[in-house]
């Protein structure tokens, strides 16, 4: 096989490019399963390998894009036949494995998801690791003893990917859900998904000499971690969970002990590069059905080409993208 096809590549030599290139599918790495990708996504993880040092990628040149959702065209794992519907997310895609921001992507068949059957292929990348890293924090926190009788629950950067499905995820599940934003325009949209109170970013990212300050909140996603991820574990309640998963508000973390051995509270570690492949498998199925968010639409802000992504990877990485934006390849 040897068709020529159009990907997204960037290259280190002789300087930091992100541009189309034509391929051919003898340019692919090795693998088990050769997939024509439909769609693709774009996650904050994207924005960083579409710059020079952003430092997700592994090795240059790289064809980014940590999601895809395709149809089989070649599998050498019996696994998977030609024409089967399936979507890849995370493992090394994108950042150390040619990804999904590509006409046609090779993987190992120990990456490939069967397409679950509660969602197009379209509905799988508006989800994409966005929508997964949300699922797997909200089953998290439960499997930790959160309920909706407990008390509210608070979203932190909510109108990104993974805020926007915590949010809609939640409050289908029926819980109270409180959201952060940044974005004064976003209230009526986070309203839509399901939020009950809406907070702006300051009000989550109060810094004081307090180690601990009155509980607020049951649990919380927390895509965006540095001073707000301090505050949250300040301000969670005795037994209460806060799952963090992103960066976006800062890596560091400063705390205290307290909310540990005085509350209780547990901080639960989300990743969703190597959720294990059963686990990551049944949540695909449980986000086609009793999982799937309701607002799919809503979250979905723009449907884009191929040449289209560097622009966008620049407004996320600026915080400006409310909800998701998936590549129609
Ligand atoms: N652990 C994992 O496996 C995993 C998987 C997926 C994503 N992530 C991480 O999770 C984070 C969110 O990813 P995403 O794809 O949802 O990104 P996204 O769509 O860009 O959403 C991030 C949101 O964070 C908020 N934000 C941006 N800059 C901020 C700042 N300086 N201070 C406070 N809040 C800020 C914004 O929400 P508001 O305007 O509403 O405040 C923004 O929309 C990223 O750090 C990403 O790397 C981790």
């Amino acid at each position: 096989m040897s068709e020529g096809f159009r990907a997204l590549m960037v290259s280190k030599e002789p300087e930091f490019r992100a541009e189309m290139h034509d391929m051919t599918l003898n340019d692919l790495p090795a693998g088990d399963v050769t997939i024509r990708v439909h769609y693709s996504s774009i996650n904050f993880k994207d924005g960083l390998a579409l710059i020079p040092h952003g430092k997700v990628i592994f090795r240059y040149p790289m064809v980014p894009g940590v999601d895809l959702a395709g149809v089989v065209r070649h599998s050498s794992d019996k696994r998977f036949h030609e024409g089967d519907q399936v979507l890849v997310t995370s493992y090394g895609l994108g950042v150390q494995h040619f990804g999904g921001f590509s006409e046609y992507a090779r993987v190992p068949a120990d990456w490939v998801i069967p397409k679950p059957p509660g969602l197009s292929l379209r509905e799988a990348m508006i989800i994409g690791t966005a929508g997964l890293t949300a699922g797997i924090s909200i089953t998290q926190l439960e499997r930790n003893g959160l309920r909706p009788d407990q008390g509210p629950v608070l979203v932190t950067g909510a109108s990104g990917g993974v805020g926007s499905f915590a949010v809609d995820i939640l409050a289908r599940l029926g819980y109270h859900v409180v959201a952060s934003t940044g974005k004064a325009s976003a209230h009526a949209y986070l309203q839509r998904l399901g939020a009950d109170v809406i907070l702006s970013r300051e009000d989550v990212s109060m810094a004081s000499a307090k180690a601990l300050e009155a509980e607020r909140w049951a649990g919380a996603v927390d895509p965006v971690g540095g001073e707000t991820l301090a505050y949250v574990l300040k301000t969670t309640q005795y037994g209460g969970s806060v799952a963090v998963c992103g960066l976006t508000g800062g890596s560091t973390l400063s705390t205290t002990v307290f909310p540990f051995i005085l509350r209780g509270v547990n901080l639960l570690g989300i990743d969703s590069v190597s959720y294990p492949y059963l686990a990551r498998r049944h949540l695909w199925e449980r986000l086609g059905s009793d999982l799937k968010p309701r607002h799919l639409e809503d979250i979905l802000a723009e449907e884009i080409s191929l040449e289209e992504i560097p622009a966008v990877g620049e407004k996320i990485l600026r915080g400006e993208v409310l909800g998701r934006v998936i590549v129609r390849v």
